[in-house]
This record gives C-alpha cells, structure tokens and sequence, in this order.
C-alpha cells in the first residue's frame, strides 16, 4: 500500500512549576523534548496569575479538584512550548503518559508522569488533546503566533 503523506501537527506542552522548581527536570524534560523528533516552534517562560489559570481550565470547574488545579497552576513559573512534528498531539501525550501518576507507575512506568510525577495535581506536565484544543490553548499562551501562517511556510521543508 502506498504510504500516506506524513502530516505535520502543533501542540502545546506546559512544564508545570513542579518540574520548573527543580532544575535537574526541567533539563530532564527538555531534552525529552528534543530527544523525540519535536521541533521547538515557540518557547516561553511564564507565570499565571490566578485568574489567567481558572481561564485555562474553566471546563472543569465544576469538578472537585479545579481549586487545587487553578491554586497549582498559578503557584510559580511554568515553562510554554509550541512543538511541532508528525502526529504531535498524540506523541506528546504518550510520552507524558497517563493523568492519574498511579495508574502511570503501573501501566506504563516509563512515561513522564510515571518518572517524575507527585500526585494527580503536581504531575509535571501538560499537553493538548485534540486539535480543537491544542488551537485554543496555543492561542492561550502565545496569542501572537498565527499556527496556520506558521504551517504553510514550514511545512514544506519537513516533506
Ligand atoms: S479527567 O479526569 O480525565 O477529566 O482528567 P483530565 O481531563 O486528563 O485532566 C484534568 C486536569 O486536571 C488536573 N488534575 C486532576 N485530574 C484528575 N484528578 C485529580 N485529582 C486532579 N487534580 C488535578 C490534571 O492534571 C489535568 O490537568 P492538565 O493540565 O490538563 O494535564
């Protein structure tokens, strides 16, 4: 069978100021990043204030955790990339693996969340899931960046 064309994505990918606080992960984690065929498009370091984070992550505010998220999330520098690559968003989130840092330790040790993760809050990392949400969430922390502008220029040159 002939094989598909390869088809170049953009994600976001947050460190979460648990890794930004430790030196040695937040290396760790960005040569996880380059290690993995992800093109760093944009990076930024940042932080929230509160109301920037309940923003974010308005769609659980109904859930039982959103007060320790959104506290979490505007508690210390965190660290913002673009990554592009083939299949970017699924990429990412397999390397960071599952949300719940148990169920990481058990099913799949390696991943990010299962190596460096503390707790269903502090697990280290962020990454979008679904190109719907990757559009918003780029816009989000990098509201000048224009993803389509950026594709059709770069896209050929990874073919
Ligand atoms: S869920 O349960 O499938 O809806 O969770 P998910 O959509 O993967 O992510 C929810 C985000 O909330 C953060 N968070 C928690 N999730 C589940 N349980 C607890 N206790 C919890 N505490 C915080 C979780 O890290 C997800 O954040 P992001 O930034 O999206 O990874």
């Amino acid at each position: 069978a002939p094989r598909l064309p390869k088809v170049l994505q953009l994600t976001l990918a947050v460190i979460k100021p648990d890794a930004v606080a430790h030196p040695v992960m937040l290396e760790a984690l960005h040569k996880i990043i380059l290690g993995n065929n992800f093109v760093v498009v944009k990076r930024k370091d940042l932080a929230w204030r509160r109301q920037d984070s309940e923003r974010f992550y308005a769609e659980h505010s109904g859930r039982f955790f959103y007060q320790r998220l959104v506290e979490f999330m505007s508690s210390g520098p965190m660290r913002a990339y673009v990554l592009a690559r083939e299949d970017a968003i699924r990429h990412w989130r397999e390397l960071m693996g599952p949300t719940k840092v148990f169920r990481a330790r058990y099913t799949s040790p390696a991943t990010i969340r299962a190596r460096f993760g503390l707790t269903d809050t502090r697990n280290t990392t962020h990454g979008s899931d679904s190109v719907e949400s990757a559009q918003r969430e780029i816009r989000f922390f990098f509201p000048d960046f224009c993803a389509e502008e950026w594709l059709e220029k770069e896209e050929p040159s990874f073919r």
